[in-house]
């Protein structure tokens, strides 16, 4: 019988243990928002995404990039930055805005994230907007998979459970092992899978935007497989670009 393919799902960044993604493909989601503002970023036309962890690291490197060809953009506590071009809220990364862009993006967990990520084989950004062209490019790779939530300040956040759940759903019908993360992410997405909207909205980073005002880019972060784009992650310099294009066929089930 053909060995299972390992699923981790790992709820919060720190729970991801040492150079535990070595050899793996590692998955990572940040719901609100910041991975479905990559994807939009992207899919606008963006020519590439720099994550970087501080808001003076990009700063400093949007400034070695020439003036027509960058964006800067971000959020801390997820409110837009002072000098920054854009926040972090999907809607406004326009074909108009992005075309040919270099985006170097600063959030408070989902750059975070992506960045622990890189010590991974191969990494790749997961939102709800991009749902079956993940789905469908992880299936082709028969590398372990380790699905990496950036979760809400430093905890868990049940838009990234959710997700990292459908993923699991999808990935278990061909076979899977899977830890107890992953266990806890798919029975959240059996209970709110078929709720998305909702769900979204009352976890604790769904309150938080509504409270900011930016209940449409919970709306815009739940439109499932609007885009059939996947971001992979590339090294030197460390960015995101546009690698698997194209769905065969929807595979959401909520
Ligand atoms: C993050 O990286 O923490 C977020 O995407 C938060 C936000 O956009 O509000």
């Amino acid at each position: 019988m053909a060995r299972e393919r390992p699923v981790a799902v790992h709820l919060a960044p720190a729970l991801v243990c040492g150079d535990r993604l070595r050899g793996r493909v590692a998955v990572v989601i940040d719901v609100l928002r910041a991975t479905t503002t990559i994807v939009h970023a992207l899919a606008a036309g963006c020519r590439a995404v720099r994550p970087c962890l501080e808001i003076a690291e990009a700063r400093e490197l949007a400034s070695t990039l020439p003036a027509d060809s960058r964006l800067l953009g971000g959020e801390r506590d997820g409110k837009p930055l002072d000098g920054f071009d854009l926040g972090n809220s999907p809607g406004e990364y326009t074909a108009r805005r992005c075309r040919g862009k270099t985006l170097v993006l600063t959030t408070t967990n989902g750059t975070r994230a992506l960045r622990l990520a890189a010590a991974a084989d191969r990494v790749l950004v997961a939102a709800f907007v991009n749902f079956s062209a993940v789905c469908e490019q992880l299936l082709t790779d028969p590398r372990p998979i380790d699905i990496v939530c950036a979760g809400h300040q430093g905890g868990v956040a049940l838009e990234d459970t959710l997700l990292a759940g459908a993923l699991v759903d999808h990935l278990a019908e061909a076979g899977a092992s899977l830890n107890d993360g992953a266990r806890l992410a798919w029975d959240c997405f059996e209970q709110h899978g078929r709720v998305l909207d909702g769900a979204l909205a009352v976890g604790e980073g769904g309150v938080g935007l509504k409270t900011l005002g930016y209940d449409e880019d919970i709306r815009a972060a739940a439109r499932i497989d609007q885009f059939a784009l996947v971001p992979e992650m590339r090294h030197d310099p460390l960015r995101l670009e546009v690698a698997g294009v194209g769905i065969g066929r929807r595979r959401w089930r909520g």
